[in-house]
């Protein structure tokens, strides 16, 4: 795992912003794993003002409630248009959210694992994390080996995101995630996460154990994973100082 802590969570998205982008100038067909919440907006907001070119690229997004209309504004489907693709020159074919709506779930699951597999696999996946570990909607104790399906909300998550729906009971139960064998299969991870409220789970990913109970600790296996952290999520971090060194030290050819 590569840990870069940043002073604010600008300046950790900057860093997230110019991995994409030297992605996208270099692959210009590049597979994009995509995240909704809070923590990908500003990411998405400095990619828009990037101005790169999207025609070729296709995206997988992460997840969606199930039983939202699309429309729904919190839905992810309205997050992503909202956010990102109303504002770049993507082809709407290209783009790929799980249907919240379809009549058959395990169906539906299996089509979007499909594909992933026919457009090459994810190039680069990004995440954010729950303050429970969780990556997608993998709440702990997920398979670490799951596929695209159905999950429950844990009511941590469901009161988490009681924020976007003015109150918890408004927050659906279900999901449809992509699992965690499904993320660990993308070529690179990048994981962002700020705020003091990440910090235990940042520092159980990271530091702590593999294990299902936070789930995000299973990308210690995966071989290429940023991390981009602003102060307050690394605050729990007990090698803080030497992620700092070794980002501060990269030889220039490592560097983007
Ligand atoms: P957040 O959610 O970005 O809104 O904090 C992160 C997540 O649940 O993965």
């Amino acid at each position: 795992m590569e840990i870069i802590i940043q002073p604010t969570a600008e300046a950790a998205t900057s860093v997230a912003a110019r991995i994409i982008a030297r992605l996208l100038r270099e692959q210009p067909n590049a597979v994009l794993g995509l995240a909704t919440g809070s923590t990908p907006v500003l990411l998405y907001r400095e990619l828009i003002a990037l101005k790169l070119d999207w025609r070729k690229v296709t995206t997988f997004n992460l997840d969606e409630y199930v039983g939202l209309p699309p429309e729904h504004p919190q839905s992810y489907h309205s997050f992503m248009w909202e956010n990102l693709f109303r504002h770049i020159n993507i082809s709407k074919q290209n783009i790929h959210i799980p249907d919240g709506n379809t009549k058959d779930i395990p169906k539906f699951c299996a089509k979007y694992e499909n594909q992933i597999q026919a457009a090459g696999g994810v190039d680069l996946q990004v995440l954010g994390i729950g303050t429970d570990g969780h990556i997608g909607f993998n709440e702990p104790t997920s398979s670490l080996a799951s596929r695209t399906r159905i999950k429950t909300l844990t009511p941590q998550t469901r009161k988490d995101n009681a924020r976007f729906f003015g109150s918890e009971d408004a927050v659906p139960h279900h999901v449809i995630t992509m699992g965690i064998g499904t993320i660990m299969e993308a070529r690179q991870n990048l994981l962002l996460a700020f705020g003091q409220g990440k910090a235990k789970a940042i520092a159980e990913a990271v530091e702590g154990p593999i294990t299902a109970i936070n789930p995000a600790s299973i990308l210690q296996m995966h071989p290429v994973t940023k991390l981009c952290l602003d102060e307050g999520a690394a605050s729990r971090l007990k090698r803080a100082d030497y992620y700092r060194w070794v980002f501060d030290n990269k030889p220039g050819w490592q560097r983007w």
